[in-house]
């Protein structure tokens, strides 16, 4: 995604796609803060928000967050939980552009507390983070950045720090090739051409930023356009956070048709091999299944909150364990008493028995 003139075209696939995401993602997360009053304040965030829309009028990320809390603004009146929207972005026409456009479609909100600000994002980190680090603030935070120079290690250490935080960060095309020349990462990559293996280094990567005992879920969520492959980086401090943004990802259409991408893998099965399909090239799922199993059938796994990590490492939902799952229990590999691993049960999951 070039950055010059990024707001004066109309935005690419691409660009809708991963809009698309931070929106629905927005409208699940939205709902569970504004119910109840256990945190009497919801934060928005939108660090990088551009002018509100691309040149045909198309609505970038910050018109659709307010959007979709104009549509739940019925849950905050009857619970009283406080809503605020900080939306920022380095260019101060821009954020002029903003402000119109925030007016123009009506979305200045009375019972929302707005904030528009042209500042660079430490600058905006920085101010912010009184508010980030409240724990009686629940906060989801977006950073469509160009490239990855802003959420570097220190800021994403910061950030999952952060109590009752979500947030989404862009990692382009570009970055993810320059990850792989990473010395961290390279060392992981055998085949530059394997976007799976970036993907999992990616992955390694923020979490190997983490002290291990942090209760952190990560996903990096690898969408391919073209020969391009992009992402968007998802950390949550709580299961159910990850869980909901894989449910996202997955159940649109449009996004579900870029996230099973061809991984370019070509060694994941031998059976796989065999198909006599020219150029047949295991998809995202297949590679999941496969990691799926044969830990299943090392006897690694050992209960359903054991799954669901494979599950979130892989950026798949809990549901794509259930052929996987099934399979292997009609085969008399495993024996356990659930077909889809459940959420709410990780903390008390339900056991895996390995029974050959
Ligand atoms: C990919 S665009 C964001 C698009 C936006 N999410 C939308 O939906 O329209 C990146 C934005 O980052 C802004 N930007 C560039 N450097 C910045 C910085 N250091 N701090 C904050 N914003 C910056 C640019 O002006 C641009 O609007």
């Amino acid at each position: 995604m070039p950055k010059a003139g990024f707001h004066d075209k109309p935005f690419d696939e691409a660009t809708l796609t991963k809009l698309q995401l931070f929106e629905l993602y927005a409208r699940e997360w939205l709902p569970v803060f504004l119910s109840t009053a256990v945190r009497p304040e919801v934060h928005l965030f939108d660090f990088f928000a551009g002018p509100g829309t691309d040149s045909s009028g198309v609505s970038g990320s910050p018109l659709r967050l307010l959007k979709q809390v104009r549509d739940y603004s019925n849950l905050a009146q009857k619970s009283g939980v406080s809503v605020h929207v900080h939306l920022f972005d380095a260019d101060p026409a821009k954020i002029a552009a903003l402000d119109r456009n925030i007016d123009a479609r009506g979305l200045r909100l009375p019972t929302v507390h707005l904030e528009v600000k042209a500042l660079p994002f430490e600058q905006a980190l920085q101010r912010s983070w009184p508010t980030i680090s409240n724990s009686r603030a629940a906060k989801l935070l977006l950073m469509d950045q160009f490239g990855i120079d802003h959420v570097t290690p220190e800021v994403f250490v910061q950030l999952a720090s952060a109590p009752t935080c979500d947030f989404l960060f862009f990692v382009s095309s570009a970055t993810y090739y320059r990850f792989q020349n990473h010395p961290a990462i390279k060392q992981k990559i055998s085949r530059p051409d394997d976007h799976y293996q970036t993907h999992v280094a990616v992955l390694d990567f923020y979490r190997g930023l983490l002290p291990a005992t942090q209760r952190f879920y990560l996903s990096p969520f690898s969408l391919k356009k073209g020969s391009n492959i992009y992402g968007v980086v998802f950390g949550s401090a709580h299961p159910r956070g990850m869980d909901k943004f894989l449910q996202v990802a997955w159940a649109q259409d449009e996004i579900n048709g870029e996230a099973d991408f061809d991984i370019n893998r070509e060694n994941i099965r031998a059976d796989q091999m065999l198909l006599p399909i020219p150029g047949f090239r295991p998809s995202k799922v297949s590679a999941f299944e496969a990691d799926l199993e044969q830990r299943l059938r090392d006897g690694l796994l050992t209960n359903e909150a054991e799954v669901v990590q494979v599950c979130f490492d892989h950026g798949v939902r809990r549901q794509h364990a259930e052929p996987v799952l099934k399979r292997l229990k009609a085969e008399g590999v495993i024996d356990l008493g659930f077909r889809v691993p459940d959420i709410k049960k990780l903390d008390s999951p339900r056991p895996i028995r390995r029974t050959r």
